[in-house]
């Protein structure tokens, strides 16, 4: 076993300001991470560019190159794999993955999704909260399971919907607790304060009440 912080793998598939959030408090120490790799499927992906500026190392597994899901799959575990992360971070990873490479990362894999989960998994889900007329939106941090957007829920954050809220205001306010919640969690899971039992939730030794609001 390694020792030293944490070993992670960061996968993205675009901008990438999750991943500059988690970038910044490892550089100042308040992340007790080594970001090992930061991969992503899109050649294109500014956050790539991000990485790099940070002395990190960068890799593409360009899924354009593969023809059959389970190669694109078989790539991408191989190149996780390479660096034995203790834990595999999607930061806006925009890739459906197949139970089959899910478990292989089970209770080691943890994503962030722009909503109030179990509300709005999916695409789109600040124009579908305006659209449904909520009052509350948000951010939640879940560890991935082989059914998308529903896995145990480590943290969540609220915002308010105002009445002149366009998709793109909202986001931007969601985005905001992404950028706290996520690193957060990442730390929880680097103390060893988070585990999965039964498909729950644990926090320093009791059950996760999974609608908790950080
Ligand atoms: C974020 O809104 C995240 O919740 C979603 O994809 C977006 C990624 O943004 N999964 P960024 O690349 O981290 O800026």
């Amino acid at each position: 076993m390694a020792s030293g912080p944490l070993a992670v793998v960061i996968l993205i598939s675009g901008r990438g300001s999750n991943l500059q959030a988690i970038i910044e408090q490892t550089q100042s120490g308040e992340l007790p991470i080594r970001i090992s790799c930061v991969i992503s499927n899109r050649p294109d992906a500014m956050g790539l560019e991000l990485a790099a500026q940070a002395g990190i190392r960068t890799s593409i597994v360009d899924q354009r190159h593969y023809a059959e899901r389970d190669a694109f799959e078989a790539g991408l575990r191989q190149q996780i794999d390479n660096f034995n992360p203790g834990l595999v971070v999607l930061a806006g990873f925009m890739r459906v993955l197949s139970t089959e490479f899910v478990q292989h990362y089970q209770g080691r894999m943890i994503n962030i999704h722009p909503s109030l989960l179990p509300a709005y998994p999916g695409l789109n889900t600040h124009q579908r909260a305006i659209d449904a007329g909520e009052t509350l939106h948000g951010a939640t941090v879940h560890f991935v399971t082989a059914d998308v957007d529903a896995g145990p829920v480590i943290a969540q954050a609220q915002v308010p919907v105002l009445p002149d809220d366009t998709a793109c205001s909202l986001a931007a306010r969601v985005l905001e607790q992404e950028h706290r919640i996520f690193p957060m969690a990442i730390k929880w899971f680097a103390e060893n304060r988070l585990s999965i039992h039964n498909g729950r939730v644990w926090f320093d030794g009791h059950p996760r009440d999974p609608f908790h609001s950080d």
